[in-house]
């Protein structure tokens, strides 16, 4: 079975507890759960990670680059400023390899900082705003 590579950034580890009325009730380790059962049921093998760091971030891009894996990644804060992640996901991207941006709010709908996103372009493709489900969708299309 393939494996794909499933990064959350800074502060999705609180996922549960974190602002739930944006993020919903599901916490970390649900996530983790629905997004491993989901790949199994399409013949995948998602491994799920969290960090904090932008550093570990950008190692694990770099794993993904030098094992030709897809990635599904929610950078989290990091969408909205850090060009260090961009250019990791460029090495994703122009392998030929899938990296698709997902985000479990619509950030276009919130604050006006969350409406850039210096990740979309260099990613494959964006889904946002469907919860754990923007994860199974970008899961279906590595499928
Ligand atoms: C998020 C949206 C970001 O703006 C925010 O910083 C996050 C989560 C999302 O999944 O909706 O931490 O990526």
């Amino acid at each position: 079975m393939k494996k794909v590579l499933v990064l959350n950034g800074p502060n999705l580890g609180r996922l549960g507890s974190r602002e739930p009325d944006i993020y919903g009730s599901i916490d970390y380790a649900g996530l983790q759960v629905s997004v491993t059962a989901r790949a199994l049921e399409l013949g995948l093998i998602a491994e799920v990670r969290q960090t904090n760091s932008e550093s570990e971030l950008i190692s694990w891009i770099y794993e993904a680059a030098d094992e030709s894996l897809d990635v599904i990644m929610n950078p989290a804060a990091f969408t909205h400023y850090s060009y260090a992640l961009r250019d990791a996901a460029v090495l994703i991207t122009k392998a030929g390899q899938s990296l698709i941006e997902v985000h479990l709010s619509n950030p276009h709908t919130r604050e006006e900082f969350r409406h850039t996103s210096v990740i979309s372009g260099v990613a494959t493709g964006v889904i946002a705003g469907f919860g754990v489900d923007s994860y199974h969708l970008a899961l279906a299309q590595l499928a």
